[in-house]
């Protein structure tokens, strides 16, 4: 048995924590600031405010305020904060993190810095007080994985990636339960460029499901099957493309992280939500206001990737109008522009 702490009771952070207590380890679980009333309710009746669901009463809550007590005896930490929250959870873990301490996030993004991409484990590394960084091997989860399913047990299939193989071996094995089913890889950058960037394609994926509501149609075996399935054969040539150009293995793409992963997110998760309501014909911030204040990293993971895209296109490493999809996502939310999609531009361009 070990000590879990977990930073983050959103969502995700707290459907990790099932499996965790399933495993016999004993798990502690911070809010941030915004998760005040997330903890509150866990304390009341262990019903997670935003899940909308119990969780295993062994699962202990506490506030921000009390890190340093939920960190007292610590065997491994978790970040399970969204990309919006990672550089405040740097800062807060900061005192904390001791050499040698397994650390891993459950977070999807990717930095730009004018030059690289860059991906969050390593982000996070950089991040970590001088006197620890070089001892500290931060890993991340990515794969098919919804919070509100793995949070009922639903099997679940993942992979924890990281630069440091005997970090990975030790957290994974604290991992497993028989329902959650953990690989580990050293390929960072294909795991978690894929991690990322499902959240931006999983959007555009799911505008033909939109366009056949905006049609009038009902759901069933004809719909716009068609387009979704097109566009989502795209993604996985685009996402290949920018992990190369990162000096990835492009086909991971093709894997748990990226095709696996660009499904569950397009079906079900809130990206998908939002690109379905886009395909409807719904302006950026009408579609927003719909989602009624879910997390919507998409919008961010495509500033980064519009303006990366282009750094990466001077430098030479990616081929001018090789994204068409992701341009063209980037003028549907970035530029307000109507759902449109390029098809003629797919697949190399067809003339
Ligand atoms: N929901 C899922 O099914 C799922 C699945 C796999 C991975 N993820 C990833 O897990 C991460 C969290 O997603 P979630 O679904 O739990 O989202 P959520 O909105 O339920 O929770 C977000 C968490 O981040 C914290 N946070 C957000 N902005 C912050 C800020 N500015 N400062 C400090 N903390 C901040 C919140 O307090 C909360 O703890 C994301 O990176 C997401 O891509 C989610």
């Amino acid at each position: 048995m070990a000590v879990f702490t977990v930073l983050g009771a959103g969502m995700m952070g707290s459907a990790l924590c099932v499996p965790l207590v399933d495993r016999g380890h004993e798990v502690r679980l911070v809010g941030t600031p915004l998760d005040r009333d997330i903890v509150e309710g866990l304390r009341c009746d262990h019903v997670h405010l935003t899940l909308k669901h119990a969780l295993p009463e062994a699962i202990v809550p506490y506030h921000v305020e009390q890190l340093g007590e939920a960190m007292q005896g610590c065997d491994a930490l978790a970040l399970g904060v969204s990309s919006a929250g990672i550089d405040w959870a740097c800062e807060t873990i900061a005192p904390h993190v001791r050499p040698g301490l397994p650390l891993f996030m459950i977070t999807k993004g990717l930095t730009w810095d004018g030059e690289r991409l860059h991906v969050l484990p390593d982000v996070v590394k950089a991040k970590l007080p001088v006197g620890v960084r070089d001892d500290v091997h931060p890993a991340a989860v990515a794969g098919p994985c919804i919070a509100g399913e793995l949070a009922r047990r639903v099997p679940s299939c993942v992979i924890l990636a990281g630069r440091h193989q005997p970090t990975l071996t030790e957290l994974a094995e604290l991992l497993r339960a028989d329902y959650y089913h953990v690989w580990t890889s050293t390929d960072v950058v294909g795991v978690e460029a894929c991690a990322a960037l499902k959240n931006a394609y999983a959007m555009g994926v799911a505008f033909g499901t939109g366009m056949h509501v905006a049609r009038g149609g009902e759901p069933g075996s004809v719909a716009m099957h068609n387009v979704e399935s097109a566009v989502f054969a795209q993604a996985l040539l685009e996402m290949g493309l920018i992990i190369e150009a990162m000096g990835g293995d492009g086909r991971r793409a093709a894997g748990l992280a990226g095709a696996g992963d660009l499904d569950v997110t397009n079906n079900g998760g809130r990206t998908g939500r939002f690109g379905r309501w886009l395909g409807t014909g719904l302006s950026r911030e009408a579609a927003i206001e719909k989602m009624a204040g879910a997390t919507l990293e998409c919008l961010e993971i495509i500033a980064v990737m519009r303006e990366a895209s282009r750094g990466l296109i001077a430098a030479g490493k990616l081929a001018a109008g090789s994204l068409p999809l992701l341009d063209h996502m980037a003028e549907v939310v970035l530029d307000d522009r109507p759902v449109d999609i390029p098809f003629e531009a797919f697949f190399g361009g067809s003339r």
